[in-house]
């Protein structure tokens, strides 16, 4: 039986068509995070499953990691994700270095998903984190730098939004006022995060069987209402104030509301929004967390998401490094930028020129004058072998180059040549020594 030609199921070939997409993705990325001053890093693609098993969550070690034993008997796990190996590389060395550290990465990820828009099997993801930042900033830089990159794209607050809440608040209003046990705050966590995907009366019912008891569920309901920053504050006055419990809330509390004041002292405030079913399903997040959200209806889905991290490094019995950041998965990003139509047509290879010939007379002289051409950093495809001017023509309307040059036994011999801009139509002649010519008009059209 002959085997298939399908990539395995989740996976994808990148023909240079979606290598063009790819890589004018993955520039722009870089492009904003060195202008954020952070530093690309990169790891191994195979970690121990421990590091995953420590704190990244029943679910990405129950179903969605593939992991195999190695030859020595190892539990051997592809990355499911880029933020245990960070920390696990930042252990290494920040006893060691100046703070704080900003690195950024691109790795492909897998996991063990149903194929669907905007989840595969295998996955770039753009990472981004910064550690040791002091109070708060990190947070602040992070969602800088991830509006900054969405922006990069031409996307603005009509396309994207980032819904933020706070894990150490969440956590506050569980053990607080709620007063509900590990068990079930565990619970509700995942009730949350599954809020947006169930009816109301099922989330509803779901709660109550959690709880058992009418008063919890309600501050429950009544949290899970909160919409914006200044319901969250009614919330607070209405709920606490006055009462004990007060000051500790207030903490539980203090982080998101300096974030949200000092991205709105940026000018940022209409792209940013909280929103209480944000939880995020990693167990290492200690506070702020965050998700970007695509604006269109076909796509309401997370084109990134993050938030921060108190104590990851105590999992290498390493003193706490606070850190904060996010990943970004090309596949919903690049859903996103087709559904707004921020994308350019990546259908057609650029190339500067075409250089053909008509006969082995001209055969060396164009491979000369393409080496030339391309010491001057221009792009330019030779037609291998002596063709006819129609073969060289029809080959011209496929690719469409910006410039066609033609050599033949006539060139060679008067030592002029006809340079054509495809563009324009315009025909210069120039000497066929000329080459510095040749790059000046190639370069001056692009
Ligand atoms: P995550 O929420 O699991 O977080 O993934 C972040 C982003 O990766 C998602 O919003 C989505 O864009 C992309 N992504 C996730 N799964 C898939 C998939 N199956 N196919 C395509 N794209 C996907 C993390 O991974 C955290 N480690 C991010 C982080 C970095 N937190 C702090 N630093």
């Amino acid at each position: 039986m002959a085997i298939s030609k399908s990539p395995y199921r989740g996976t994808r070939d990148f023909f240079p068509e979606q290598m063009r997409l790819r890589n004018f993705i993955f520039s722009k990325m870089a492009e904003v995070s060195e202008l954020f001053a952070y530093e690309p890093y990169d790891g191994p693609l195979l970690e121990e499953i421990d590091l995953y098993r420590a704190k990244s969550g029943d679910e990405l070690i129950n179903e969605q990691v593939y992991s195999f034993k190695d030859r020595g008997d190892r539990e051997v796990a592809i990355r499911p994700e880029m933020t245990p190996t960070v920390a696990r590389m930042v252990a290494q060395i920040h006893r060691e270095v100046s703070k704080p550290l900003r690195w950024y990465a691109i790795p492909n990820l897998m996991r063990y998903e149903k194929p669907q828009k905007g989840r595969l099997r295998e996955f770039w993801q753009y990472n981004a984190d910064i550690f040791g930042a002091p109070e708060s900033l990190g947070d602040l830089e992070i969602i800088q730098l991830a509006i900054g990159i969405m922006k990069s794209f031409g996307a603005n607050n009509e396309h994207f939004e980032i819904l933020i809440n706070s894990r150490r608040f969440v956590d506050y209003v569980f053990a607080g006022p709620i007063n509900l046990d590990a068990e079930m705050t565990k619970k509700l966590y995942k009730l949350i995060d599954k809020k947006n995907k169930m009816p109301a009366e099922k989330f509803s019912a779901e709660v109550n069987l959690i709880t058992n008891d009418p008063n919890k569920s309600a501050i429950f309901e009544r949290y899970v209402s909160l919409s914006s920053m200044n319901e969250v504050e009614t919330f607070f006055k209405e709920t606490y104030q006055g009462s004990n419990q007060e000051d500790d809330f207030s903490k539980s509390l203090q982080p998101l509301m300096n974030l949200f004041s000092q991205l709105d002292g940026l000018g940022l405030k209409d792209y940013i929004k909280f929103d209480p079913s944000i939880v995020r399903g990693l167990d290492y997040y200690t506070d702020v967390v965050f998700e970007i959200f695509d604006k269109h209806p076909d796509n309401r889905r997370a084109i990134a998401g993050g938030g921060a991290y108190a104590n990851l490094l105590a999992i290498f019995g390493e003193t706490p490094l606070p850190g904060i950041g996010f990943g970004m998965g090309e596949v919903p990003l690049t859903d996103f930028l087709t559904s707004h139509k921020l994308l350019p047509d990546f259908s057609k290879q650029t190339v500067d020129i075409l250089l053909g010939y008509l006969d082995t007379t001209a055969e060396k002289a164009s491979f000369e004058i393409a080496q030339k051409l391309r010491n001057g950093s221009i792009k330019v495809e030779v037609f291998l072998g002596e063709a006819k001017p129609k073969k060289i023509f029809s080959h011209s309307d496929k690719k469409q180059p910006n410039f066609l040059l033609i050599l033949g036994s006539n060139e060679i011999e008067s030592g002029e040549i006809q340079l054509k801009d495809l563009k324009t139509k315009a025909v210069h002649k120039i000497q066929l020594s000329d080459v510095d010519k040749m790059i000046e008009l190639i370069k001056g059209s692009r």
